[in-house]
C-alpha cells in the first residue's frame, strides 16, 4: 500500500524516511497504484549526475493525457475538470466536465494529426489563458507531440527565438487576448515572429477577441471550425517513460533562454503526488492556481497535477486588479475555492489596497493558501495569513523551479507547522543539502549554504533542448555529483529551509555572508516602503557593500529622503545587524521586472557598479522604461 496521501507529521517523517532509504520501492509503489501503464518498467531508476543522466521507469509505456482524462471517465465523467473564469466578469463562466474535456482534447488531437503533427514533433503554443490552451497541451500529450508553451506576454523576438530553438513545426495562437481593460494583438505579434521562423509549417488560430486579423493563405487556419468538424474519438499514442512531454524555456545567466526538457512518466508521477499532498486535495474540493500556463507553475499545478488527480481546477483569464482590486476574492467566493495558490508579488500588490476589497467577500471556503516564485517577505506572509486565510488556512510556501518540474520544499498543510518566510521541509524523495563554496556538505543547523539536491527525483528536467553540455555546466558542474539550484538557503535549528534568494544575490560584506532577501524583508517593514531590491557593489575596504533600490509609497515623501534613509538603516540594524546597513539608497518609481514578476537584478548590479556600457538583453522586461530612470538617478 503506497503512502500517496500524507495526513499527519509522524506519517510525513515515516514516508520521508522510506523515500530516501528505499527511493525505488517508494516511487514504484506510487507509480503502480495510482497511474495507468501500457507496459511496466524494466527499472525504476538509473542515474549518473556526472553525465548527467536520469531515467525513471525505463521501459515503461503510457500516455499522459490518458492518465489525466480517460481514466477518470468511469468514476467522474460529470465532475468539472476545469472551471474557466473569463477576464470580463459579465461573460459567463464555463464549466468543463471530464467527459467534455476528454472530447475536446480528442477533437484537438485529431486536428493536430490532420495538420501533419506526429509523435515527437514540437508544437509551439502562444495563447491567452483560455480553455483551448489547456486543451492544446493535452492534445499534444495525447499524440506524443512535444509542446513548447511561450508565455503570451513575450515579444515577437522572444517568441521567434524559442520557436526556432525547438524547431517547432506548428504554432497555436489566438486572434488576441484580453488583459484587464486592454486587448493584446497576439496574432500580430505572432505574425512578426513568423517572419523569422522558417520551421513553422502551419498556424492554428483560436478566436477569442473577434478582432480583424490577417490570415496567411495556406499557413493560417481558424481553430474552431476544424475542431467542430473533427471526431471526439482519437486513438492515443503510447509513449515511452522517458519520451519528452514538453519543453519550457527559462532565462539563464546568458541571454539565450534554456529550453528545459521534461519527460513523461516521472513528471506525471511527481506532479500528481505533490499536488495531492501540498494542497491536501479532497474529492469535492475546488482548487485555484492563479499562475499562467505559460510558466511551469501553470503546467504542473493547473493542468497536469490537478487533472492527474481528477481535481477541479479553476482557470482565470484575467488580472488581479480588473475590474477592481477584489476580483480574486470575488472569484474565490463565487466558486467556493478551497485551495488558492498565487505569487508573493500579487499578494504585495493587493495588500497595498484598501482592506474593504477583501472584506466584501466571503472567503470561508478557503482551506489552504499557497505561494510560489520568490521568497515571501514577512509582511506579505502575515497579510495573507491574517486577511485571506483568517489565520485558519495554513500557508504553503512552495519552493521549486522550472528545472525541478514540481514542488521540492514546502510545508504539508495541517501536518508541517508553518513558519513565516520558511519553505520548511523537503517533500518525500527530495534530498536537499547545503554545500559551502568549496563544495563540502554542511551538516549542522542554523547555517547558510548553496542549496543543492543530491539524489534524483522523478520530475527533474533531463536536459536543455539541443544543448546537453550547457545543461551539465549550468546544473552539475559547480558542485560535483549534485544538482545545483542556483539558490541559497538557510537551515534553522529544526532543519527548516528558508530560501534566501539566488546565490548570485548573496553579497559578502566584510567577510560576512548576507542574503539580500532578508534585508529587503526588513526594509519592507518601513511604513513608507512599497518594495526594495538590494545588490552588492565593489567596495574598497569591505570587498562588497550594499546598494538598495527602494520604492516609496508616495512621491510626496521623497522630500524627506534623508530621514527615510536613516530609518531604513535603523530597521536593518535592528533586524539583522549594523553589518547589513546599506551604503547607498536610491529611491525609484519602479524596479526592472521580468514578466513573471522577478526583479532583474543583473541590471541593478550594473547600475550599482557604474558599469553602464552594456545593459545586456532587456527584451524580457515588463517595464524597460524604468531602467533609464534608474541610471539617471544612480547614486555616485
Ligand atoms: C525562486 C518557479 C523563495 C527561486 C516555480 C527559484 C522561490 C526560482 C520560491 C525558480 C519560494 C521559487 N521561495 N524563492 N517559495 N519559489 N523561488 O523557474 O529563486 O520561475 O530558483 O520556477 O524562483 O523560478 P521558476
Amino acid at each position: 500500500m503506497s503512502n500517496y496521501h500524507i495526513k499527519h507529521l509522524e506519517e510525513y517523517f515515516q514516508v520521508y524516511r522510506k523515500s530516501i532509504t528505499e527511493p525505488e520501492n517508494f516511487w514504484e509503489e506510487i507509480a503502480e497504484e495510482h497511474f495507468l501503464w501500457h507496459k511496466r518498467w524494466d527499472s525504476v531508476l538509473e542515474w549518473d549526475f556526472k553525465k548527467p543522466e536520469v531515467k525513471w521507469f525505463r521501459g515503461a509505456e503510457l500516455n499522459v493525457a490518458e492518465n489525466c482524462l480517460d481514466r477518470h471517465l468511469q468514476t467522474k465523467a460529470d465532475k468539472n475538470a476545469i472551471i474557466f473564469e473569463p477576464n470580463n466578469p459579465d461573460e459567463e463562466t464555463e464549466y468543463i466536465t471530464y467527459r467534455q474535456l476528454h472530447d475536446r482534447v480528442c477533437r484537438f488531437a485529431n486536428v493536430l494529426k490532420e495538420e501533419g503533427i506526429e509523435k515527437g514533433d514540437r508544437v509551439c503554443i502562444y495563447m491567452p489563458m483560455i480553455p483551448d490552451l489547456a486543451v492544446a497541451l493535452l492534445a499534444c500529450a495525447r499524440i506524443g507531440a512535444v509542446h513548447s508553451v511561450v508565455f503570451a506576454g513575450f515579444s515577437a523576438t522572444a517568441l521567434a527565438t524559442r520557436i526556432n530553438d525547438a524547431e517547432c513545426k506548428m504554432l497555436i495562437t489566438a486572434d488576441g487576448s484580453y488583459r484587464g481593460e486592454k486587448t493584446i494583438d497576439l496574432k500580430g505579434i505572432a505574425d512578426e515572429a513568423l517572419e523569422k521562423t522558417p520551421c513553422v509549417e502551419s498556424v492554428l488560430v483560436a478566436k477569442r477577441i473577434n478582432s480583424n486579423i490577417k490570415m496567411k493563405e495556406g499557413r493560417d487556419k481558424w481553430l474552431q471550425p476544424l475542431l467542430e468538424k473533427s471526431h471526439t474519438y482519437c486513438s492515443m499514442e503510447i509513449v515511452k517513460a522517458e519520451d519528452p512531454l514538453f519543453i519550457l524555456y527559462t532565462s539563464g545567466s546568458t541571454g539565450k533562454p534554456k529550453g528545459m526538457v521534461h519527460t513523461s512518466a516521472g513528471y506525471l508521477v511527481y506532479t500528481a503526488f505533490t499536488f495531492k499532498n501540498i494542497f491536501q486535495y479532497n474529492e469535492e474540493d475546488i482548487y485555484w492556481c492563479t499562475a499562467d500556463i505559460g510558466w511551469i507553475t501553470g503546467h504542473s499545478y493547473i493542468v497536469y497535477g490537478p487533472l492527474a488527480n481528477g481535481a477541479t481546477s479553476v482557470m482565470y483569464e484575467g488580472i488581479p486588479t480588473h475590474p477592481h482590486y477584489g476580483r480574486f476574492w470575488e472569484i474565490v467566493e463565487k466558486h467556493k475555492v478551497n485551495q488558492f495558490y498565487t505569487a508573493p508579488t500579487v499578494i504585495r500588490a493587493l495588500a497595498k489596497q484598501d482592506l474593504e476589497h477583501v472584506e466584501n467577500h466571503d472567503l470561508s471556503s478557503l482551506k489552504v493558501l499557497g505561494t510560489v516564485g520568490e521568497p515571501i517577505n514577512e509582511d506579505a506572509w502575515h497579510w495573507y495569513n491574517d486577511n485571506i486565510g483568517k489565520k485558519r488556512s495554513p500557508i504553503v510556501d512552495t519552493w521549486w523551479q522550472t528545472e525541478t518540474g514540481g514542488i521540492m520544499i514546502s510545508p504539508i498543510p495541517f501536518t508541517t507547522p508553518t513558519k513565516p518566510t520558511y519553505a520548511t521541509l523537503p517533500l518525500p524523495g527530495i534530498q536537499p543539502v547545503l554545500l559551502d563554496d568549496e563544495g563540502a556538505e554542511i551538516n549542522n543547523n542554523q547555517v547558510n549554504g548553496n542549496l543543492c539536491i543530491k539524489f534524483p527525483w522523478p520530475s527533474i528536467a533531463r536536459t536543455i533542448w539541443g544543448d546537453h553540455e550547457r545543461f551539465r555546466q549550468t546544473y552539475f558542474d559547480r558542485f560535483k555529483d549534485h544538482y545545483f539550484t542556483g539558490d541559497g538557503a538557510f537551515r534553522d535549528e529544526v532543519g527548516y529551509y528558508r530560501i534566501t534568494g539566488r546565490v548570485d544575490d548573496v553579497v559578502i560584506v566584510s567577510g560576512h555572508n548576507l542574503g539580500t532577501a532578508p534585508i529587503e524583508d526588513a526594509i519592507n517593514e518601513h511604513p513608507s516602503v512599497v518594495e526594495s531590491a538590494i545588490v552588492g557593489f565593489p567596495h574598497e575596504i569591505k570587498g562588497s557593500a550594499l546598494y538598495g533600490f527602494v520604492i516609496l509609497k508616495n512621491v510626496g515623501e521623497w522630500r524627506v529622503h534623508e530621514n527615510v534613509r536613516k530609518e531604513i538603516n535603523q530597521i536593518i540594524t535592528e533586524h539583522i545587524g549594523p553589518i547589513a546597513k546599506l551604503d547607498k539608497i536610491q529611491f525609484t518609481s519602479g524596479l526592472p521586472k521580468t514578466r513573471s514578476g522577478k526583479i532583474m537584478r543583473r541590471i541593478l548590479r550594473k547600475v550599482a557598479a557604474k558599469d553602464l556600457d552594456d545593459m545586456g538583453d532587456t527584451s524580457t522586461l515588463l517595464n524597460p522604461e524604468v531602467v533609464d530612470e534608474i541610471i539617471e538617478n544612480a547614486i555616485k
